[in-house]
């Protein structure tokens, strides 16, 4: 008798009970169901739609309806959305015509039931001139921006894109751990290991210190500022306060002098540019540490990152058929230059990258280089060396493969 074992894979699928809806979606006069929604969640509006046109939109839930003006405006003492409370029954309607709902860039981020119950979880709709946030007196901060779209004038160039957020003047309190992340948060968001899911940016770094394997924390005082070219992020601030100046302000990022010896910022892709140049302020003459975090998941080409210390470069080339997520790669070099080269297709996605650069001492001249190859868990690689020939640099290169999803 022949017996079939079908050995069960374990399919694990990750739920997310958060949400990001279109308006365009919705273009029925009929209440329609919004699926996915739990009881106990909250809604919130961002969009740079005319008022007309949100005012002819309703959302209603619990007995309650609200029109899409009545929320767009509804913020708090500190600026922050109020966000409408709904239930699994939430409905959309509307009475603008299919061609109008057509060209809607709104969108209404529905949080879980955890974030409303977290006095720490603010969301912020980003338009117009942008504010302060201040929350250097919080020991703890989610804050979920909502970015709208700036339409393009004449002068603008083809690369600008429509959504922009700057953060400037970040000044994060010493105690505290500072990340940035990739779209809107999910289930589990306060918990330490969500964070490599979608993580594209922290303060402080872990370093690799050669021949030790245990991490040394590297606080970063200066940080650029970061330019976000997508619709939705979010900022974790853990264990202390953080406040910034927030902006729908944009530039060309493909070349950024950096203002500090040791300092760390953020590179994300930009549409039409292939190379993109970091050029690090340095001291001629000292040694330094310089690497990065990088995720390619949401790329469709090749690219390579390339370091160099102005007497020789190391590159590192990440494939379209490996994506990575929040992997760090480092040299204890002292580099002058980061650079991204994206092999030239239309529409190549999106990159997201952390550089840092730290300052040391004058040279000492000495000769090593040592590499790890990538592994596969957060644990401390082991070092092998590998000399560079004719160089008179420390180095070593350490990448961690911190997440493969
Ligand atoms: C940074 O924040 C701290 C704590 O709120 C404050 O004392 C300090 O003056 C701020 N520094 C800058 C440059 O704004
Ligand atoms: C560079 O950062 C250090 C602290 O890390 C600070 O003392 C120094 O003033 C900064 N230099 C510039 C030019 O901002
Ligand atoms: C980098 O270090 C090397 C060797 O220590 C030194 O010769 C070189 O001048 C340094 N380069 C810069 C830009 O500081
Ligand atoms: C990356 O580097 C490799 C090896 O030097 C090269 O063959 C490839 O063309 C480079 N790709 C890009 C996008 O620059």
């Amino acid at each position: 008798m022949l017996k079939i074992v079908l050995c069960c894979l374990a399919v694990i699928q990750y739920s997310d009970a958060s949400l990001v809806v279109n308006l365009e979606s919705y273009s029925s006069s009929v209440a329609t169901k919004i699926n996915n929604v739990l009881d106990g969640s909250e809604l919130y509006l961002a969009s740079s739609d005319s008022l007309d046109a949100l005012a002819k939109i309703t959302v209603t839930s619990n007995g309650q309806t609200k029109t899409l003006t009545q929320l767009l405006n509804d913020v708090d003492a500190n600026g922050y959305l109020s966000g409408f409370p709904v239930n699994s029954d939430l409905t959309i309607a509307t009475t603008n015509s299919g061609q109008v709902t057509d060209l809607l860039n709104g969108y209404m981020f529905i949080s879980s039931p955890d974030m409303v119950k977290d006095p720490n979880f603010l969301v912020y709709m980003l338009s117009g001139q942008g504010k302060t946030i201040d929350r250097a007196d919080n020991l703890e901060t989610t804050l979920v921006i909502l970015n709208t779209r700036v339409e393009k004038s004449a002068n603008d160039p083809d690369f600008k894109p429509f959504y922009s957020t700057t953060l400037e003047k970040i000044n994060q309190s010493k105690s505290s751990v500072l990340y940035f992340y990739q779209g809107v948060p999910g289930d589990g968001y306060t918990n330490p290991f969500y964070k490599e899911r979608k993580e594209m940016f922290q303060n402080p770094i872990e370093l690799y210190p050669s021949g030790n394997p245990t991490r040394d924390t590297v606080f970063f005082n200066t940080i650029e500022p970061i330019q976000y070219t997508l619709r939705t992020w979010y900022i974790r601030a853990v264990g202390g306060g953080v406040s910034f100046d927030i902006s729908q302000k944009w530039k060309d990022t493909k070349t950024i002098q950096t203002t500090n010896e040791t300092t760390t910022g953020f590179i994300m892709s930009q549409h039409n540019t292939y190379t993109y140049d970091v050029m690090y302020k340095n001291t001629p003459g000292h040694d330094g540490i310089s690497g990065y975090m990088v995720s390619t998941s949401d790329m469709a080409s090749d690219m390579n990152v390339t370091q160099c210390n102005g007497i020789n470069c190391e590159s590192f080339s990440f494939l379209k058929t490996e994506p990575v997520s929040a992997v760090f790669v480092e040299y204890w070099r002292n580099d002058t230059k980061l650079q991204v080269d994206v092999a030239p297709i239309a529409d190549f996605g999106n990159f997201y990258l952390q550089f840092y650069r730290i300052e040391r001492g004058v040279s000492t001249g000495e000769v090593a280089s040592s590499t790890v190859a990538p592994g596969t868990s957060t644990k401390a690689p082991e070092t092998t060396t590998k000399s560079v020939a004719g160089l008179s640099v420390i180095g070593v290169m350490v990448v961690m493969i911190k997440s493969l999803l």
